[in-house]
Formats: structure tokens, C-alpha cells, sequence
């Protein structure tokens, strides 16, 4: 158990990107209804993300975790849901078929919506307001009304979260993520796609080996396995007094969880010494993601790792590096040796979305596929050369046709960008394109299982 810590000790450390509420008395009352509702996930939950997260560490595992930069309010819709949901699984199926490992699924879902900004203030046309700061916090729309911060969204935001979980919870045990009919609906996409010649082997073996499967009577009908998956959620802790009042000691173990979902990660502006955001997920039982972009030195690193996991327990820590493009293969090797050395156990992930923002001559925020794809590729150097395990991905994306990130196989132009360009923060990648990177993901996995197998020969 955490020293010296309590759901609450957070208070007493540097807190960043938290929101300043005009009335306390109404944070309090709101702070003290949440802490009344049930617990979104099970404690029992977390352990089981945590140990599956420990055989990623171990090389025996694939993490894909992803979801919207932000989920808001407007687009709270059970599509929404599903078509995310569905090109998860579908990318984990590929995935898993060329990794010949089993691919942990974690979404960016169900209470992904504070947002850190780069500045506390936009202006626009001459006006000058707070910065939106996700649909828990303020509203997006430019007006004085919907930038003032409410408590009160985080009540819409439990509800919103709750029934999410909920959906997806059915959607994974209740016949929906059966594998059949996940294969079928990547055979359509490939059908479908530009890039079809690419892609169709690896389809098509996945179909053999399904059917082989069939012949010898294990069928979805009568394996659990293939006719469900486990699902976790995920969310940057970042609004912590919505973590502190879903906070709930487990009474089986008596331990602390955060229980607004399965998995935390602390944002690459938050993870510095003496943070409120350390400090309160030091406490927590639950897996933890730290974000690490180019400006963390390895020593800071590892102070870090003996903040959150002292005792060195295997699934605890992922760490997403998120350097960019251009400086992964520079950046991300002092880093992975750092940890090695120390003999730290942690699932190395890639967030190829957060080092890659570019303004567009539109004037639209995006992020250009090749470079998303030239930092996987760069991770996986990274990690084929230190003799590490290329542990995952974490990605910003959505099962909807969206026009946010430039390139992929119908090759989105800067121009068509404005078409149905509808994320509530940063650019996400559309369902095909995260089915692309997925197949190209493939092939690098593919590398590695050839390699594993040579060592082991
Ligand atoms: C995010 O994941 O949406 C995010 C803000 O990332 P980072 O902390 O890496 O900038
Ligand atoms: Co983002």
C-alpha cells in the first residue's frame, strides 16, 4: 500500500491543466453525489487487465488501446459505440493473427473527456475566452455560457460513461465480438479498399485458419473464446476530482482503485516531479499508462517508475512513447535502455498520434498517415535493436468516416478536410485508416514472430 497517501493527498502537490470552479459549494455537493454512484468497474477488473498487461511485459502479449482523443456529449451515440468497438476488434484480430500472440484490448472510451490545452485562452475574431477543456469541463460552442466550467458535467459525463460500459460490456460477451463475423466485416473493408492486393493474403489466411478451426469442431458456436473477447476502458486521469470521488477501497483486498475504468494513463504534460496527477495514481491500484514524449530524461523516467511502481510489479506500468516522427529513433532508445537496465518491468506502447500534429494550409489540425506509420516503424526499430519488446499501440481513432488525418488508401486531401471533419479535439484516424495501420502493423509484427521463433530455434 501507498505511503503517506489517501484519495485525497493530491491536493497538497502542483496540480496543472486542473479547472478553476467559480463555486465551490457546487463542486463539493457534486464531488459528494459521485462519490455515492456505484463504481464503474470492478476492482477484480483491474487485476485481470493488470495481469494480462503483465504478459505483454513479459513478450507474451500485444496491447491496442485507442479510442477518441475526446468523447463528447454531442456524439454520444450507441453507432458510435459499436463502429469503434467493432474496428477494435477487428484490428485486434489481425493483429493477433500476426503477432501469434493474444492482443490486449483497451478503449479510449467511457470517460475520455478532460483535455489539457496548450493555452488556458483562445481568441477569436478579437474575443477572448477560457479554452474548451472537454465536455466534463466546459462546453465547446465559442460563447461566454459554454466556457464556464460546471461541476455539474461530471454527473452527464458518469451517466454518459455508465451507459457506454454498459453497451460495451454486451457487445463483448453477448455474441457480437463473435470472431466469424469480426473476419467477415475486415473481408468486406478489404473488398472494398485501394489497398486490397496488399491486404488480401493476410485476409485470406485468417479465413483458412478459421476454417481449419471449423473442420476440427472448434466453432464460435461452442467455444467461448471465439464467440466473445474481453474489453477494458480507458481514460487520462486528468480531472481529478472526478478520479478522487470514484475512488473506492476494494473489500477484498482492501486496496485502492480508481474505478472510472480499468486502466489510467498520466498525460505527457503531467508527468513531471511533484505532480498532483503522480501523487493521486501512485495510490490507485490499477494498471497505469504514463505518456513519455522527447522531453523526459531517462533519470526523470526512472524516478518516476519507482513513484508508481516501486515494488516492481509487472503490468503495473505502459509506457507510451510519443516523440513524433522525426525523433523517435533518437529520442526513444536512451529511454528503453534506461529501463532495461534498471530491470524495470513495462509494456513499451507507440502513440504515433501526439508527436505528429500538423496545421494544414485548410487551417485545420491534422496528422498525416506516412508520418503515423513512419513512427510505428520507427518504435519497432527501436525496440528490434535493444532487443525489447514492441509492446503496443495507442491510437487515436474512431469506426466513423471521418476526414481528420491526411492520407491512407483514398489518400484524404487537405482540401477534404473540411468534409466531415468532427472530432471535439485532436484529429482522429477513420475506420478504414486504422484497419490500414493495422495490416501494416501486421507486417512488422510478422518480423518480430519470425525473430522470437529464430531465437528460440
Ligand atoms: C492525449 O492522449 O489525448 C494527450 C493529450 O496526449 P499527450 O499527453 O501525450 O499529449
Ligand atoms: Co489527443
Amino acid at each position: 500500500m501507498a505511503q503517506n497517501w489517501n484519495p485525497g493527498s493530491w491536493k497538497n502537490f502542483e496540480a496543472k491543466h486542473l479547472p478553476r470552479y467559480e463555486d465551490p459549494g457546487l463542486l463539493a455537493d457534486t464531488e459528494a453525489t459521485l462519490s455515492t454512484y456505484p463504481p464503474l468497474v470492478f476492482a477484480g477488473e483491474a487485476r485481470a487487465l493488470k495481469s494480462e498487461l503483465a504478459e505483454v511485459c513479459a513478450g507474451k502479449g500485444f496491447l491496442l488501446q485507442g479510442g477518441d482523443c475526446a468523447e463528447s456529449f454531442a456524439e454520444f451515440h450507441p453507432n458510435n459505440i459499436r463502429d469503434t468497438f467493432r474496428v477494435l476488434l477487428q484490428m485486434a484480430v489481425v493483429l493477433t493473427f500476426a503477432s501469434k500472440q493474444p492482443v490486449v484490448k483497451v478503449g479510449r472510451m467511457a470517460g475520455q473527456f478532460a483535455k489539457p490545452r496548450s493555452a488556458p485562452t483562445e481568441t477569436l475574431e478579437g474575443k477572448e475566452l477560457p479554452s474548451y477543456f472537454g465536455d466534463i469541463i466546459n462546453g465547446i460552442d465559442f460563447d461566454d455560457v459554454s466556457r464556464v466550467n460546471d461541476p455539474q458535467r461530471m454527473l452527464r459525463a458518469y451517466a454518459q460513461a455508465a451507459a457506454t460500459l454498459n453497451l460495451l460490456r454486451a457487445f463483448s460477451t453477448g455474441g457480437y465480438a463473435n470472431l466469424r463475423q469480426v473476419h467477415q466485416w475486415t473481408l468486406d473493408f478489404v473488398g472494398r479498399s485501394p489497398w486490397a492486393e496488399k491486404f488480401k493474403d493476410i485476409a485470406d489466411r485468417i479465413g483458412e485458419a478459421l476454417d481449419f478451426m471449423a473442420a476440427c469442431g472448434i466453432d464460435p458456436e461452442r467455444v467461448p473464446q471465439l464467440q466473445g473477447t474481453s474489453f477494458f476502458t480507458s481514460h487520462e486521469a486528468l480531472l481529478l476530482q472526478y478520479e478522487q470521488a470514484l475512488t473506492r477501497e476494494d473489500s477484498l483486498t482492501g486496496k485502492w482503485y480508481d474505478c472510472s475504468a480499468h486502466m489510467l494513463w498520466i498525460g505527457d504534460r503531467t508527468r513531471f516531479e511533484g505532480s498532483a496527477h503522480v501523487e493521486y495514481l501512485r495510490g490507485v491500484d490499477n494498471p497505469i499508462g504514463m505518456k513519455c514524449g522527447p522531453s523526459l530524461e531517462p533519470d526523470a523516467l526512472l524516478k518516476m517508475l519507482d513513484t508508481l511502481n516501486p515494488s516492481r510489479e509487472p503490468g503495473r506500468m505502459t509506457l507510451i512513447s510519443r516523440f513524433g516522427h522525426d525523433k523517435v529513433e533518437a529520442g526513444l532508445p536512451r529511454l528503453v535502455r534506461a529501463v532495461a537496465r534498471e530491470g524495470h518491468p513495462v509494456v513499451w506502447s507507440c502513440d504515433p498520434m501526439h508527436g505528429n500534429v500538423i496545421k494544414s494550409d485548410s487551417g485545420y489540425k491534422t496528422r498525416p498517415f506516412d508520418r503515423i506509420l513512419t513512427e510505428v516503424k520507427g518504435f519497432f526499430a527501436v525496440h528490434r535493436a535493444e532487443g525489447t519488446h514492441a509492446g503496443g499501440i495507442h491510437i487515436e481513432m474512431t469506426g466513423q468516416d471521418v476526414t481528420e488525418c491526411v492520407g491512407g488508401a483514398v489518400a484524404i486531401t487537405d482540401e477534404a478536410l473540411g468534409d466531415r471533419y468532427h472530432t471535439h479535439c485532436d484529429p482522429r484516424l477513420n475506420a478504414a485508416q486504422s484497419l490500414e495501420l493495422s495490416f501494416l502493423l501486421a507486417e512488422m509484427l510478422n518480423l518480430e514472430a519470425e525473430q522470437r521463433q529464430a531465437a528460440a530455434a
